[in-house]
């Protein structure tokens, strides 16, 4: 650690000059963010996620971190880019009805609701003075944004090796020509895992495990670089993850004739499109089955809760919307695919897509480096204000069409001097001998 008394100094300046031969880190406070899908703030346990729980306890961290509903993947992902809550950005789930009523699944149209949304690794860019992003596999980082893309993409491949894509990352960072100032990376466990095996399966665990092995990674990387001060580095997830039993799985075919309707189903979501003059009946059925079963709920769209952020989107017209209760889900063809592989009495999937003030739909949050606090336990926030957090410690502009985040909730995380603040100088040297010396003045007073 760099201190400024006596003997160490000259030692601190020569850790100080290495760093910044190291490579062509960006001049900015740099920000990586890196998503584990699915991780529930309760799988951080000492013995099982050791780095995890390090890192946590390092951190600026909150006991867990509010999603945005539906609890689902690409919702909270485009959520946690846009600043914006689902009935904003217009992604109302991982699978849903497009313009036409037909199915569609991680398209074009499907981010696009309103091309005044930009995620924020667009808005980086737009800022200009040398800021660069780079995007790994994030739910929406393959399309263009107002006929934009960030600097650096790599599309999803489940395939591609966990290291290697922290190698990647890194290089981002390190490039000499343009060094990335922001990364959003997505990881794509222990989701996956859980939702086929169950939460409590050991095979979710060594997903668990191996999310954590990757955690240390990085942080080998970062160390690697000696860029421990530069890298403000954010573990998170989009949400939690709950279980159902072949008993709770609700059969809608067996209350409303499938002929009278068009649907996309997703676990505990469904999007009911009914046929031309069928939507009071189909609507009028579907509450009878709510009002004596009472495992899901049903909503016209001027019925769905304010608190939810949805309701307010086109893309629900002559829909009827159907959540399932915890513990439920929809029966489709997913569901139909693991029992074929097992028993009724054997299985247990994940879930999630439930109300966000469920218990288990909960995520991870927990932030290191220069710009956060250490050691800090935070007050719980919601994802929808990770844009301006991360726009104010890039020190960007405000985007042109406001966001439905705010900084309010998670400015507790941030240190009071973000090094963001340091004198700008035209030469690196000088800015960080007079950052230095400033702060050799300042702990001197
Ligand atoms: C996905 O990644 C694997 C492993 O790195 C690689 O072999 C494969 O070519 C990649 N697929 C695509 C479509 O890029
Ligand atoms: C999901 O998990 C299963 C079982 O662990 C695995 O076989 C499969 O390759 C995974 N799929 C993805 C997309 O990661
Ligand atoms: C419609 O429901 C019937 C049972 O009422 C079922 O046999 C059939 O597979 C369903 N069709 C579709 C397309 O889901
Ligand atoms: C709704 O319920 C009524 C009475 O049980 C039944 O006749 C009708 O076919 C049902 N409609 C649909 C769309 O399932
Ligand atoms: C279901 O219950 C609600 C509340 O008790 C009632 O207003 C509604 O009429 C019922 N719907 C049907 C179709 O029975
Ligand atoms: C609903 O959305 C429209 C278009 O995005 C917006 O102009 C309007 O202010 C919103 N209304 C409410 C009540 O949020
Ligand atoms: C973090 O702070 C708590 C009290 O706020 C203290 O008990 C604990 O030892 C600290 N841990 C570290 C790693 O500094
Ligand atoms: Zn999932």
């Amino acid at each position: 650690m760099c201190r400024f008394a006596g003997p160490v100094a000259v030692q601190c300046l020569f850790v100080v000059f290495t760093a910044m031969a190291a490579a062509g880190v960006s001049r900015h406070p740099v920000i990586v963010v890196m998503s584990f899908d699915g991780f529930r703030p309760d799988y951080i346990r000492p013995d099982v996620t050791p780095h995890m729980a390090r890192f946590r306890d390092a951190s600026a961290s909150p006991p867990y971190m509010r999603s945005v509903f539906p609890t689902k993947t690409f919702v909270n992902h485009f959520t946690m880019a846009t600043g914006m809550y689902s009935e904003t950005h217009g992604v109302l789930d991982n699978y849903m009805f497009d313009k036409d009523y037909k199915r569609m699944h991680y398209t074009y149209e499907q981010f696009h609701y309103d091309d005044s949304v930009v995620p924020i690794w667009i808005q980086n860019e737009n800022n200009g003075d040398g800021r660069y992003s780079g995007v790994m596999m994030w739910s929406g980082s393959e399309f263009a944004y107002q006929n934009k893309y960030p600097t650096y993409i790599q599309i999803y491949n489940h395939s591609m090796p966990w290291t290697n894509r922290i190698d990647t990352i890194m290089s981002w960072i390190k490039d000499k020509n343009k060094p990335a100032n922001l990364v959003y990376a997505y990881f794509e466990e222990p989701d996956n895992t859980s939702h086929l095996k169950g939460v409590n399966a050991q095979e979710t665990i060594n997903q668990i495990v191996r999310a954590d092995a990757t955690l240390k990674y990085i942080l080998d990387q970062i160390k690697h670089e000696q860029l421990e001060n530069k890298i403000n580095l954010i573990i998170l997830s989009d949400h939690g993850m709950d279980t159902v039993t072949y008993d709770r799985m609700i059969h809608l075919d067996n209350y409303v004739s499938n002929t009278t309707y068009k649907s996309v189903i997703s676990g505990p979501n469904a999007f009911i499109h009914p046929n031309p003059n069928k939507f009071d009946e189909v609507y009028k059925n579907l509450s009878k089955v709510v009002n004596t079963s009472r495992t899901f709920n049903v909503f016209k769209q001027d019925e769905l809760p304010d608190r939810w952020h949805m309701k307010n989107n086109t893309r629900l017209k002559n829909i009827i919307y159907l959540l399932a209760k915890p513990e439920y889900a929809f029966w489709n063809k997913y569901f139909e695919l693991i029992l074929s592989g097992t028993t009724k009495e054997k299985f247990k999937v994940g879930a999630h897509g439930y109300d966000n003030e469920e218990p288990l739909m909960r995520a991870i949050f927990m932030a290191s480096g220069p710009a956060f606090k250490k050691n800090y336990s935070a007050v719980q926030f919601n994802n929808v204000d990770i844009y301006p957090l991360i726009s104010r410690i890039a020190g960007l502009t405000e985007p042109s069409r406001p966001i439905d985040g705010t900084i309010k909730g998670v400015e507790q995380l941030l240190s009071p001097q973000p090094v963001g603040a340091a004198p700008v100088s035209t030469s690196p040297v000088l800015g960080i001998l007079s950052a230095l010396l400033l702060h050799a003045i300042a702990r001197s007073l």
